[in-house]
């Protein structure tokens, strides 16, 4: 078991990158009474457990039961096939790039023992196609997830696989389908009880991209071979960690208190999660929706929110790092660093006359990530250019946990620091009332005659 998650927030202080960018104890101080309000704020979210993404890390009855049904078809099947868009498929996608074999689908099947995982986060139709192309719908499970049961991204998924699905197995198709979603609301729920799926309820005050430790995430990580009950413990030894109120103790009010005042006082307004580890990029797309969806918001008459950009060490440093040390400095770059890889690969002796690559050889590529991932803090440090480090001892199951539960608690702490729901998206509401229209959704006609009456396009500005 790896040990706790180290948050390193040195080079964000005023002694270190400069008054102008960095933060002082009299920055932390003066926002003293937003701080208690925060404080307070979580401690009624804990003793109310609503929202409830609080109470999810001791689920484990929940855990318990998904691992078994994981246990018991894992065998049956060659695939598995979730079905969802944005928090309904995000958590699932990170669980697996970071804790699945990184080829896990390339595998064979001895290998990898357990199915193969295929998360379908579009309706795009070249990629949706393609999917049958690898898959063979008579060993594959279909997990549609969907909280509100009726998105418009996974139901055509979903209406489409079970087309397919019936012209295989008749009625007896329904067998091929879980479905998770409200316990008792929305589409999803009815047709599931209406053709007979097995289903996985998700709490009803779990939003979506809050839901990656109940079972929307837990039950593709169960069925692909991820342990869900040492996930829950990771996520259980950050909450009990987090209980500390003394805010200077408590890694998820800091990271939530410096990512504040860099943003409304420094200027700061883009927040880059930059893993030195491959396996992380995904926990960095996932950060992506749960940063911007829940603090970008209308306040007022202003607005708030920070950008979330994802990066990955050492890749970016060949495409993003120039921007980050010379362009604007309108950023807070958050490593993620590794101690421990699980393996590691030693450079072997070569080409001794070339003193420009001879260097390299007897180091391990550990080493060398390490080193860039060091390098690259300094050099941003020396441009003063603010930064942090979440250190993962290792990437295994526990530190994933408290990983992502942290980033949770943190957004929630946010949500209080700006005066925000950081649980509701309305901004995305528009955009989907337009799409209905478009699609011929009853009850939308007016939104439908918005778009028809939208004043045509300029060719003249069109080029
Ligand atoms: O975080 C959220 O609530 C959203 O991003 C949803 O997860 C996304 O819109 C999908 O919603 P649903 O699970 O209802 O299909």
């Amino acid at each position: 078991m790896s040990e706790q998650i180290r948050f390193d927030y040195n080079n964000v202080l005023a002694s270190v990158v400069g008054p102008e960018h960095g933060i002082t104890e009299g920055d932390i101080e003066k926002i003293k009474d937003k701080i208690s309000k925060a404080v307070s704020g979580i401690s009624t979210i804990r003793k109310e457990g609503n929202p409830g993404f609080v109470t999810l890390p001791y689920a484990t009855d929940s855990a318990d039961e998904i691992q078994k049904f994981a246990d018991s078809i894992a065998d049956k099947y060659e695939n598995f096939v979730v079905l969802g868009i944005g928090g309904s498929a995000l958590g699932n996608i990170a669980l697996n790039t970071a804790l699945n074999h990184p080829f896990n689908g390339f595998l064979s099947k001895e290998k990898r023992k357990r199915p193969r995982i295929f998360v379908m986060d579009n309706v795009d139709p070249d990629v949706f196609n393609s999917l049958f192309d690898v898959i063979d719908l008579k060993n594959t499970l279909f997990n549609v997830i969907t909280k509100s049961g009726g998105t418009a991204e996974t139901m055509s998924q979903f209406i489409v696989v079970r087309d397919m699905l019936k012209k295989v197995y008749g009625e007896s198709y329904s067998e091929h389908v879980i479905a998770t979603t409200d316990p008792e609301k929305g589409n999803l729920k009815a047709i599931a009880k209406e053709e007979g799926y097995k289903t996985f309820d998700i709490p009803q005050n779990v939003g979506g991209r809050f839901s990656v430790f109940s079972p929307v995430g837990l039950l593709s990580a169960a069925v692909t071979g991820i342990d869900v009950r040492k996930l829950l413990e990771g996520a259980k030894a950050m909450e009990e960690r987090c209980k500390d109120e003394s805010f200077k103790n408590n890694p998820a009010y800091m990271y939530s208190i410096l990512h504040y005042i860099l943003g409304i006082k420094k200027g700061k307004n883009i927040s880059v999660m930059m893993p030195y580890s491959s396996r992380l990029k995904d926990v960095a797309d996932w950060y992506r929706q749960l940063w911007a969806e829940s603090l970008g918001k209308k306040k007022g008459a202003g607005f708030v929110g920070q950008t979330p950009v994802k990066a990955l060490g050492a890749t970016d440093q060949h495409s993003q790092v120039q921007l980050y040390a010379e362009g604007p400095n309108d950023k807070l770059i958050i490593f993620l660093g590794v101690r421990t890889f699980d393996s590691d690969v030693t450079i072997p002796k070569a080409f001794e006359d070339k003193k420009g690559v001879n260097y390299l050889c007897g180091h391990t590529m550990s080493e060398l990530l390490h080193a860039e991932q060091k390098a690259t803090a300094l050099a941003l440090t020396k441009s003063k250019r603010p930064n942090v480090t979440i250190w993962l001892d290792k990437v295994d199951e526990n530190s994933i946990g408290q990983l992502l539960y942290m980033l949770e608690l943190a957004t929630a702490f946010s949500g209080f620091l700006y005066d925000i729901d950081p649980f509701n998206q309305p901004g995305v509401e528009e955009g989907k009332n337009l799409t209905y229209g478009m699609m011929g959704r009853p009850g939308y006609e007016d939104k439908k005659k918005e778009v028809e009456q939208m004043r045509e396009a300029d060719l003249k500005y069109v080029i």
